[in-house]
């Protein structure tokens, strides 16, 4: 379990799923189960149901992202949406760099890193992700991608700029496949991870910097993950949009 620094947080990424009727029916669900929640919740959303979440959130203390967003303020970009827009829904926490967006949209630690100068630069809280693949992990990789990608991803930011940022790992092979890390693996990733956070601006802001684990989060693994030293929360794809979601949420301390 974190330190007192680091607050759980309980995120569910809905990805490109549900039609409004089932986004305001699922948004009710996870406020109706805020007040006995075991750390702060968040949901991002797909972009179009955003506004009406926003509305059923409003009053409950969960908080509302997006799932990606450009790092121009506005322009030509037919498709994107972009940081100020993102806030200006309404939102307070944006995904940046999910591996979706790696693998299948062309996300580079470059963009990534531009993206969380525009998330910072719209007043939202950034989750940056990062993680392995399958063949990374089998080829013995796995540490090197997760520095380069945290070393990119946060590059030429000052510690202060980089207050509210949350990491997320997410491994690969875990995501959508039913296969979890273990809680000693997750335990040590994201000890690297600290690691290289420290490195970048030291001890305080590595003692102080949430790192959630994603990949094949369930009711069932929640607690032996969220047991572990330095697991501060958990990003939640498919049981995020299941009523699993309220358990998850209130998560027991081991
Ligand atoms: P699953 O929980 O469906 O594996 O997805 C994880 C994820 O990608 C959250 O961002």
């Amino acid at each position: 379990m974190a330190s007192n620094l680091r607050r759980p947080l309980l995120a569910g990424n809905w990805k490109m799923n549900l039609t409004l009727a089932q986004s305001v029916e699922l948004a009710k669900l996870v406020a109706g189960g805020a007040n006995s929640a075991s750390g702060e919740v968040a949901v991002f959303v797909p972009a179009t149901a955003i506004t009406v979440v926003g509305e059923i959130l409003k009053g409950t203390g969960v908080r509302l992202g997006a799932q990606n967003g450009h790092f121009e303020a506005s322009g030509a970009y037919t498709g994107e949406i972009s940081m100020p827009m993102i806030a200006d829904a309404g939102c307070a926490m944006v995904l940046i760099g999910h591996s979706e967006r790696r693998k299948l949209f062309g996300d580079t630690d470059a963009w990534i890193n531009k993206k969380l100068g525009a998330a910072l630069k719209a007043g939202l809280t950034p989750v940056v992700c990062v993680g392995e693949t399958l063949e990374e992990r089998e080829s013995q990789k796995t540490w090197r991608v997760l520095e380069t990608q945290v070393a990119e991803g946060l590059k030429g930011f000052a510690p202060a700029d980089l207050a509210k940022v949350v990491i997320a790992y997410e491994p690969v092979w875990a995501i959508g496949t039913g296969k979890t890390a273990t809680p000693a693996q997750a335990q040590e990733a994201h000890l690297f991870i600290r690691a290289q956070l420290k490195k970048i601006h030291g001890d305080g802001f590595a003692a102080g910097t949430r790192i959630l684990y994603g990949g094949s989060v369930t009711a069932e693994n929640v607690d032996s993950l969220m047991a572990q030293a330095d697991v501060d929360g958990a990003l939640v794809g498919g049981a995020s949009l299941k009523k699993d979601f309220l358990r998850i949420m209130g998560f027991q301390k081991a």
